[in-house]
């Protein structure tokens, strides 16, 4: 059998995304599920190709997004083993059936959605998922064919017209109430503070109008995405603490939101179990009772490392690199928001390493990835490039810009692309 026919039943197109009206908006968040999902993890996983061999074999002409389902399935064992309460994945982060499946293997059972499409996606792949309805604000329609058609029964709210909003919605079901409450600024790579959450004092008032109608309620935060520091898990528990004594009523559910941070070229975080510790203590001097639930809502931490894109040299112009994906393809995070991702050659290629300038394939200026990547002075067109921990926001917001709408996913088995640290011939600045 030939290499090319061995890895084939291992690849298929990623679901092409619709074409944006306007070339200049940053891509929406969009749902991958047209991708056909596999049964993974276990013993029942099959011995996948390794980066090298599908690239080889395929010679990929467009991005190849490369699925680490062993990774998935161990970054959950160790996330729900690690943290002393309910696991909720946030969808939106990577919603492809394949990875849903690889979580719920690897012990997640809760799910926070954010739209009636990921409710209707998580309800479709997991019949006996729990889901969560975590965005403050929702339509009507989504509220009530997440509370009717799919059980849902736990929604966050930020303001009273919410609240009246959902009751009206659920119809008579009983639901629980999720109180936003808005952080100050903090020290989060990805800030989320300003458009979601009531203040304080909003929020004590919100949390005891959820009391009055509700079968539960809760209060829920966000510290803001790849968030480095655990004292600001213990400062929002703070908050949070001021707020439950001006409430005057304890909540059933106290959730401690995302914001968990992997590790990128330019920053390793503490360990998971440095961000748990911080949390207990926060809750601890709360002196809730033992009945309060609580509650997390990663999304990078559990997928980042789980995925890669192969990325093919188009161009190269002195130490510049023009590339077939950018940051309107599954690179957005290099663009504004300056992520560093790990990068390396898929090939061996000669030459002392050095810094390039790297530009997506698009024809916007803008189009330019967090500089330099370190590679071999030998790269040229033609090479493949693999650039490491983008299973976070990296396919999730892949747009068809330009005409650029088309990539490939495979399966391996290789672990995570090592941040420059761990990577021989890798510097950072
Ligand atoms: C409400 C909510 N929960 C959880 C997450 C996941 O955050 P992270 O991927 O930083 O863990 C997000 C991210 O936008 C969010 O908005």
């Amino acid at each position: 059998m030939t290499a090319h026919r061995q890895f084939a039943r291992h690849i298929r197109p990623v679901a092409a995304p619709r074409r944006r009206a306007s070339a200049r908006l940053w891509p929406a968040r969009r749902l991958a599920a047209g991708l056909p999902g596999t049964v993974l993890g276990g013993a029942a996983a099959p011995r996948l190709p390794s980066v090298a061999e599908v690239v080889a074999a395929q010679a990929p002409p467009v991005p190849l997004h490369c699925l680490r389902p062993v990774t998935l399935e161990a970054a959950s064992r160790r996330f729900v083993g690690a943290f002393p309460g309910s696991v909720l994945y946030a969808v939106k982060c990577n919603p492809q059936p394949a990875v849903l499946r690889a979580l719920w293997a690897g012990g997640v059972r809760h799910f926070d959605a954010a739209s009636a499409a990921e409710v209707a996606l998580v309800r479709g792949l997991l019949p006996a998922a729990r889901i969560h309805f975590m965005h403050p604000v929702k339509a009507r329609p989504a509220i009530a064919d997440a509370c009717r058609g799919y059980g849902v029964r736990d929604f966050a709210v930020d303001s009273a017209d919410e609240i009246a909003k959902v009751l009206e919605e659920a119809g008579g079901r009983p639901v629980g109430l999720m109180v936003r409450l808005a952080l100050p600024k903090g020290g989060a790579v990805w800030d989320l503070s300003g458009k979601f959450g009531a203040p304080p004092a909003e929020a004590a008032s919100l949390l005891r109008q959820a009391r009055a109608v509700a079968g539960r309620c809760g209060l829920t935060f966000h510290v803001g995405s790849q968030c480095l520091d655990p004292g600001a898990w213990e400062r929002a528990l703070l908050l949070a603490g001021s707020v439950i004594a001006e409430a005057g009523t304890a909540p059933d559910v106290l959730d401690v939101g995302g914001g968990f941070p992997v590790p990128y070229d330019d920053a390793v975080p503490p360990p998971l179990d440095d961000f748990v510790a911080a949390i207990r203590r926060g809750v601890a001097r709360l002196g809730l009772g033992p009945s309060t639930e609580l509650w997390c809502e990663p999304g990078r931490a559990l997928v980042a490392e789980a995925e890669s894109v192969v990325v093919q040299v188009l161009a190269r112009k002195g130490d510049a690199l023009h590339v077939n994906d950018g940051i309107y393809g599954s690179l957005s995070d290099a663009g504004p928001p300056g992520f560093r991702f790990p990068v390396r050659p898929v090939a061996a290629i000669g030459g002392p390493w050095m810094p390039f300038t790297v530009f997506g394939p698009t024809c916007d200026s803008m189009d330019r990835l967090k500089e330099p990547w370190w590679l071999p002075a030998g790269i040229g067109e033609g090479d493949w490039i693999e650039v490491g921990n983008i299973g976070a926001y990296g396919q999730a917001l892949r747009t068809g810009f330009n005409g650029f709408d088309r990539a490939l996913l495979a399966e391996v088995r290789d672990g995570p692309v090592p941040v420059a640290a761990a990577r021989p011939g890798a510097r950072v600045a």
